[in-house]
This record gives C-alpha cells, structure tokens and sequence, in this order.
C-alpha cells in the first residue's frame, strides 16, 4: 500500500463457508470499486470465526477459499493490503488492552451477541461476548477513516468509536474515530423465504440464501421460488417486502434504478421478474465463479497473497500498537 493522503479504509468478513449475496452486495462488491480511491485494507476475520464452534480442518480450507474469493471478486493484493487476521499479532494484542476500556454494559447490548447465544445456547462463551471489542481493534489498529459494511454492523462501529474516544480520554490521543460507510441501497439484503430476516449463511432453510459460487440454475431455482406478495406488480413500496428486496438485489446487479425496473416490468407477473433476478444475478457472478476457479487451484499464490499481507499488514498495525503500549505504561521490550 503507497504511503499517500489517501484516506484509509479497513473491512473484515469471516471465513465461515462461501459468501452469501447479501454479503456480496452490502460489502464485497463496494470494497472492489473503493480500492481505486482509497488506502484499502481488508482481512478475513478467522479469529472471530471460532466464536462459534467451527471444524479446524473446514475452519483452515474455508479461510484459503475466502482469500480466493476476494481475489475472484476483484480484491487486487496490489493494490490493497489483503491478509488473514490470525497471521497479524497485533490483533490479539489490542484486543486484550481495548477489553480493559470496554463496558460490560455495552457489550451486553450488542443485538448479534443476543441473537448468537439464543442461536447457541450450549455455548455461550466468552469471546462471543468481548467479539465487538476483536472487531473495534481491527478498525483502529489502522487508524480507519472509513469501515464500509452492511447495515448490520452498524451497532459494532458505533461501539468502536465509543471504545476509542473512551481510550483517548483516558490516555491521550491514540486512534482516529472510523465513520462507517453503508451503501444506500444494498446494506441489508434479506432472506428470500422471509423478507424480514437477514440473508444468511445459516439459514436452516436452502431456499432463503444465495450463496456467490452456485451454479445458474440453482440460483434461477432460488429466485423463482423467492416469497413475494399477493400483487402482482412489480413497484417499490411499502408493504411490498419481498418484492423490494428483489427490486433492490436486480437494481444492484444490474445498475438500474427503481423507476427503471418499474418500467421494464410492466405488464409482467412475479414469475417473469424473479427470472430476470435469477438471471442478471447467475450471470453478474460468472466472472466470480470462473475466477475463483482458476486462482483457488494455486495454492502458491494464495499462500504468497498471504505472507505478504500479514506482513504489510502487521507492519502498518505495530505502529499503533508501539503507541498504545507507550500509552498504557507497559514496559518497552
Ligand atoms: P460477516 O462475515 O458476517 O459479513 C461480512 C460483511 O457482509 C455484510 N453482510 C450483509 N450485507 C447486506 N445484507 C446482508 N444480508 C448481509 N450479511 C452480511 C456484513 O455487514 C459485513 O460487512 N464482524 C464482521 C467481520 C469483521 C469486520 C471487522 C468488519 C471483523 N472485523 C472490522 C468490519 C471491520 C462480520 O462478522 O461480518
């Protein structure tokens, strides 16, 4: 990464099986076009991933696959700083230092940790509870100007800044305040079996995600058995959940605005829009898939991606981290 006034940008996603679309949509895809304006760093979050139970050697494979995703989707290593988040020190570090400045209280608030330990009863552990402090050292170990993510991490940045201003407070000026950065359209794709929850990767139901590496006709399978409304309409509105989410899903892929889709639909049924959907979206992720294809096959390459991104990455994070130690009064080595 040059060293330029360039602002500087930081995003995770956690290796937890191939991204879904909505991951695809409310980040990924922004993060490839910020890379021509921005200092990008982005990293594959591996040590928030064990916050739930994960298979080690699944765990390993499914962390490669997310480097080679990136890359597929347009993450170019020169000119971002791409690394797994494990193979960076730091991370760890500032996490412990950044625990000693963050409230039970506020943790305790986070709508994820609620919604994960009700997802995982038997195992409500301790990193599920400190996982938005992980995720604050992330973003102010390099001093971030921007964080673009979907809208459901909204809560955590809000969390970090509070986090940080605390530690300035306390010590002096140490980080910069990230803003977040969530797209106007895009930020919460929903489950196409029930619009008004998240798409995600673990959903029980097969029908409610897309996943970006699954073959045409599966995709044009999902979206035509996607839950829409008792219209039969295709326009943005209120009431019309379903319905929107695709209009949105179409509008992102294609480039269309609403009053554009409104007009090419009309006259037309649900049936022959959710075929459109499925199509502009298949076809919109081939490259993805061809890409990912030819790159996860060179397992040197990937390794190489990620030796010298833990590297640039540790490089640029160890200034912070020298500063916060300093800060804290820990004895220098
Ligand atoms: P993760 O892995 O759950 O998701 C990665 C990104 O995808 C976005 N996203 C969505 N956007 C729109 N619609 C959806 N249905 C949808 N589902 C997921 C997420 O908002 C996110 O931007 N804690 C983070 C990873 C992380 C991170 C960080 C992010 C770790 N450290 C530092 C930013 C900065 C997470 O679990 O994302």
């Amino acid at each position: 990464m040059e060293k330029t006034d360039k602002k500087v940008i930081l995003s995770g996603i956690q290796p937890t099986g191939t991204f879904t679309l909505g991951n695809y949509i409310g980040a990924v895809k922004n993060w490839r076009q910020l890379q021509e304006d921005y200092n990008c760093i982005y990293m594959i979050a591996n040590m928030h991933a064990i916050t739930v139970r994960q298979e080690p050697a699944a765990l390993r494979k499914n962390t490669m696959d997310a480097v080679a995703l990136l890359l597929a989707c347009g993450i170019d290593p020169d000119k971002s700083v791409l690394f797994v988040q494990s193979q960076n020190r730091c991370h760890a570090e500032l996490n412990w230092v950044l625990s000693c400045s963050a409230q039970f209280g506020e943790l305790s608030r986070m709508t994820q940790f609620k919604a994960k330990s009700e997802k995982h009863p038997d195992d409500i552990n301790a990193g599920l509870f400190t996982y938005p402090v992980l995720m604050a050292g992330d973003i102010l170990l390099y001093q971030s100007d921007l964080v673009p993510v979907g809208a459901d991490q909204k809560q955590h940045l809000e969390l970090t800044r509070d986090i940080a201003q605390r530690f300035n407070m306390k010590y002096g000026d140490t980080f910069k305040l990230p803003e977040p950065y969530i797209g106007e359209v895009g930020a919460r794709i929903m489950s196409l079996q029930d619009p008004f929850s998240k798409m995600s990767k673990s959903d029980e139901n097969v029908n409610a995600t897309i996943f970006i590496l699954e073959d045409k006709d599966t995709i044009i399978r999902k979206f035509k058995r996607a839950v829409t409304d008792s219209e039969t309409c295709v326009r943005y509105a209120q009431g019309k959940d379903g319905i929107n989410n695709l209009m949105t899903i179409y509008s992102c892929v294609t480039g269309k605005s609403y009053e554009d889709i409104e007009r090419e639909f009309e006259g037309h049924g649900y049936g022959d829009f959710k075929l459109a959907v499925g199509e502009a979206v298949a076809d919109h992720l081939q490259p993805v898939r061809d890409e990912f294809a030819r790159i996860s096959a060179d397992k040197e390459y990937l390794k190489e991606v990620c030796r010298k991104g833990a590297e640039l990455s540790e490089r640029i994070a160890r200034r912070t981290m020298s500063k916060v130690y300093r800060k804290v009064g820990f004895v220098e080595n």
